[in-house]
């Protein structure tokens, strides 16, 4: 039997899936690490915690089988981390992460000075704090030793590609959230690489997600228990990955993640820019293209109100009393800010925000405004694809938010779609594991493999009553933010 490895370097943890060529999963590890937050809305981690992880991940992960038949390896990545080396490869920083908020200033100047309708004709997308170029230029600002040092930029993924092979590369769908990356034409934008003072040579080389960047280093291959001849395949950003593994690869098929942050993934058989770019215009990690929208805060709320503030880990207990009598009732609304937003306010002032509290309001008011304030800002951007003529009436789900019954209800009812959970809810994971087997050609491409391996395990429907009372709640919740909105810039 032969096998694959994928792993989904995520925010909080690296979850690493072992999968057999007609896509079980023989096996899972996850080995977190920590964030680091330096100042408010500031966050880095360290590269070599992933690598440390990724070592004695996979080394777990295939104790129990030959791991001389690990034929193949596909990472998913958390996007846009800025990850620099020097001229002996060293890391030269911590990497600055999608969620970090320092580069408001540089944000600013990309889309103000340089212009957004520039940006848009060399990238398809504008500024967001947390994209990668703005952290380059935020890095020769402000830490001018550390800019002059760099040989090679790369992405979080990338970091672990590069340790297991010795092979500087990236993938487009990854590349694409840089805000570097010509994505209509595939290639690095000279342009842009001269508006943030770097040379070609320091970008990695691209790659398509499924074709393999290399074998792993001898002394590596021993490190890890596997053959040198394993191939690594460039992988994609996570979000591509998860769509991959939850078969959101034909035309207009969209896929909904509550992971740290929240993401409205639409595949495009076709290149096409949102008009307004409040959408980001990306390639696909299956070859074509997508548009998406990314919410910095969705299953992190339901963590920090869980684990910070109401000091417990057991998430389902605080759901447990909650049913669909409470759906689309509640007086107490939430803003899930609490990172800044990207999608669609572009705001790294944005705060959370409780509202609407009273004497008799209970933690479980307080809980399930967030998990509805979480709904209510991915439909914002439901609603912004909506408004580009894209008809989302069905979506799959994954991320660990995901596993809520309660949470999937509010979702569904929110945005008023068919939501589909899958028999496999390893997205990133799966996806990446998928990669890998295109890459070591078990499959022609990655829609055979999605198809192959992707079964729908049920879907659940809108109660049209629970969705008539969000209707009137979503109304009042998108009051909130434009009320608060320049209180907001007072607070920093
Ligand atoms: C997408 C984004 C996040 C990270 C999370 O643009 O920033 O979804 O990829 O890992």
């Amino acid at each position: 039997m032969n096998y694959c490895i994928g792993a989904d370097l995520g925010t909080s943890a690296l979850k690493l899936l072992l999968v057999d060529g007609r896509g079980e999963i023989v096996k899972t590890v996850s080995r977190s690490y920590p964030v680091q937050y330096p100042h408010p809305g500031w966050s880095e981690q360290a590269p070599e915690d992933w690598w440390a992880a990724f070592v004695s991940g996979v080394r777990e992960l295939t104790q129990d089988v030959d791991a001389s038949h690990v034929r193949g390896i596909g990472v998913g990545g958390q996007m846009h981390g800025l990850v620099v080396l020097d001229e002996k490869d060293n890391v030269i920083r911590p990497a600055i992460l999608w969620n970090d908020g320092r580069t408001d200033k540089e944000t600013k100047y990309l889309n103000e000075v340089i212009g957004k309708e520039t940006l848009s004709r060399l990238t398809a997308n504008i500024a967001f704090a947390g994209f990668t170029a703005p952290k380059i230029l935020w890095l020769q600002n402000n830490e001018p030793e550390n800019f002059a040092k760099i040989r090679k930029i790369m992405l979080p993924k990338d970091y672990i590609n590069y340790r297991l092979t010795g092979v500087h590369a990236t993938d487009y769908s990854d590349a694409s959230g840089m805000l570097l990356l010509d994505v209509k034409n595939k290639r690095w934008s000279d342009e842009m690489l001269g508006i943030c003072g770097i040379q070609k040579e320091q970008m990695p080389a691209l790659f398509e997600s499924y074709a393999a960047v290399g074998a792993l280093l001898p002394e590596v291959a021993s490190e890890l228990g596997l053959d040198s001849g394993t191939r690594v395949v460039a992988g994609a950003g996570d979000n591509a990955a998860a769509a991959i593994g939850t078969g959101t690869v034909e035309d207009g098929r969209c896929n909904i993640s509550l992971g740290t942050s929240g993401t409205v993934f639409i595949s495009s058989d076709r290149f096409a820019v949102d008009p307004a770019n409040a959408l980001h215009a990306f390639c696909h990690a299956g070859g074509d293209y997508h548009l998406m929208a990314c919410i910095l805060s969705a299953a992190s709320c339901n963590k920090w109100f869980c684990e910070d503030i109401l000091g417990t880990h057991d998430y389902a207990a605080e759901q447990a009393g909650l049913t669909d009598d409470h759906l689309g009732r509640n007086h107490v609304f939430f803003l899930p800010y609490l990172m800044g937003e990207r999608s669609p306010i572009n705001d790294t002032d944005a705060r959370g925000t409780f509202i609407g509290l009273r004497m008799d309001t209970r933690r479980q008011d307080m809980l399930l405004a967030v998990l509805e304030g979480v709904a209510f800002a991915i439909r914002d951007n439901v609603e912004i694809a909506r408004r580009q003529g894209l008809s989302i009436a069905g979506s799959t789900l994954c991320g660990g938010g995901a596993k809520s019954e309660l949470w999937q209800k509010i979702l569904c009812n929110v945005l008023n779609v068919d939501i589909t959970l899958l028999q496999t809810e390893q997205g990133p994971g799966y996806g990446a594991a998928m990669l890998a087997l295109v890459g070591c050609g078990a499959y022609a491409d990655v829609k055979a493999c999605a198809n192959a391996f992707v079964k729908p395990q049920k879907t659940i429907t809108p109660d049209p009553v629970i969705a008539a009372r969000y209707e009137e709640q979503y109304r009042k919740y998108k009051e909130i933010y434009p009320t608060l909105k320049d209180l907001f810039k007072t607070l920093k």
